[in-house]
């Protein structure tokens, strides 16, 4: 049977370069659903980072970086509080775009009534349920999928010792699942993991989690590679794709879910152009696997990232920097989605068969150019003049933008 993808990859190949007029209309000329951003409240009080958020040319779907969290949603036993959650969810309404709700059962931003509570296995299932519940139930039919249980595995793949595996077993998996499909049945639910991108122990710890959830008779619809990755460290677009599809061969799909690539500061030339090779990688992945159905990246701009709080010394792990300019990871990431060489030979039948366009991964239709748009750099064979009322001002050789 051909599938729809593969045709519309295949028209997508001979079509114009409508494709490169942003990342999520790259991305859905190759048969993805979107390329979207994380975002957060905290940040949208900043004009022109709204405005490039709402751009749908790039980003055709958001997910909330924290505000729908359990310690952000119920902060008090049975107390519910989506406010925040709210604003990026009418974001998402009036925006157009597709909504990732992020996250149900997680370790981490776990309210401590939970984490340091005294629990037997009824009253745990209880609780966990009754979160589940009421969340899912507020946002029903506004997600397009659910990061039901997020970074249950340790690096070893063996699971990871938190309040509901040392209470429930790894039964709270399949019982986080089928609490989340009875409260919105069409909401994709996912596991969501990081260092899953390379096959070895923790992404068959992943694999080994569907293969349960779906024991329990619970539904399970996908797999999400958070991606969180380092410059100079990322697999080839091969390697990657390979390990996608032994989560599609589980009968779910994929998505990268949080992708960001971080290198150590200061950046120079040569490490920005490495950056970009490997974004291309790993969207030329996503591109390759039939079943992968999008790229989140982990917000769009360095301003926002949360890498150098984390990781002393690094950043710059995005396609945006500081000052909200576009830097060579863009374009590898357009290139990425456009289909590059390297994934163009797969034999598989379950990749896509048809990723050899040819067309400019930086050309973008003529015309004019909205405000805060690009409007020239290296490689650029898009539009020139900006809307009246803005500027076509360089920012770097690879990037001029309508200021
Ligand atoms: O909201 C408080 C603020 O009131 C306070 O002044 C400030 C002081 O540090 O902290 C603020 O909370 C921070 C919160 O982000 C909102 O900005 C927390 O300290 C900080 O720890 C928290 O970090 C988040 C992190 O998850 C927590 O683990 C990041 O923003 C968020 O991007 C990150 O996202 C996770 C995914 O959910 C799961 N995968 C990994 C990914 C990166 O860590």
């Amino acid at each position: 049977m051909v599938h729809l993808r593969s045709i519309l990859a295949a028209l997508a190949a001979t079509a114009p370069l409508a494709s490169a007029a942003g990342l999520h209309q790259a991305a859905v000329a190759k048969g993805l659903k979107y390329f979207g951003s994380a975002t957060d409240n905290g940040e949208l009080s900043d004009a022109p980072y709204l405005a490039q958020l709402g751009n749908t040319n790039d980003f055709g779907q958001i997910t909330p970086g924290n505000s729908m969290k359990w310690d952000a949603t119920e902060p008090s036993q049975n107390s519910f509080s989506f406010t925040r959650g709210d604003v990026i969810s009418n974001l998402a309404k009036t925006n157009g775009q597709l909504l990732r709700c992020h996250t149900l059962v997680w370790h981490s931003q776990l309210p401590s009534w939970v984490s340091s509570g005294t629990w037997t296995n009824a009253t745990l299932i209880a609780a966990m349920k009754n979160h589940i519940t009421n969340v899912v139930t507020h946002y029903k039919g506004q997600c397009y999928a659910w990061d039901v249980v997020n970074e249950a595995l340790n690096e070893d793949g063996t699971y990871r010792t938190n309040i509901f595996y040392q209470t429930i077993g790894e039964a709270y998996l399949p019982i986080a699942f089928a609490a989340a499909a009875a409260a919105d049945p069409s909401a994709k639910l996912y596991y969501n993991d990081y260092n899953i991108e390379y096959a070895g122990n923790k992404a068959n710890g992943a694999q080994r989690i569907v293969k349960l959830v779906k024991s329990y008779g619970a539904k399970i619809d996908g797999v999400g590679s958070q991606a969180h990755l380092i410059v100079g460290s990322v697999s080839s677009t091969s390697n990657l794709a390979a390990v996608l599809q032994s989560f599609t061969a589980l009968g779910v799909e994929v998505a990268f879910t949080e992708l960001d690539i971080r290198m150590t500061l200061p950046s120079t030339a040569a490490l920005l152009a490495q950056q970009s090779t490997d974004y291309k990688n790993v969207a030329a992945a996503c591109v390759a696997v039939s079943g992968c159905v999008g790229v989140t990246i982990w917000d769009w701009t360095d301003k926002y990232s949360w890498v150098p709080n984390t990781f002393s010394g690094q950043g710059a792990a995005l396609p945006w920097d500081e000052n909200l300019v576009k830097k060579p990871a863009y374009d590898g990431l357009i290139a990425g989605l456009g289909g590059s060489t390297s994934t163009s030979t797969t034999t598989s039948t379950t990749l896509r068969t048809t990723t050899t366009t040819t067309t400019s991964a930086t050309s973008a239709p003529t015309g004019t150019v909205q405000k805060w748009g690009q409007c020239g750099g290296n490689g650029w064979t898009g539009g020139t003049v900006c809307v009246s009322g803005s500027t076509c001002t360089k920012q770097n050789d690879w990037y001029s933008q309508c200021l």
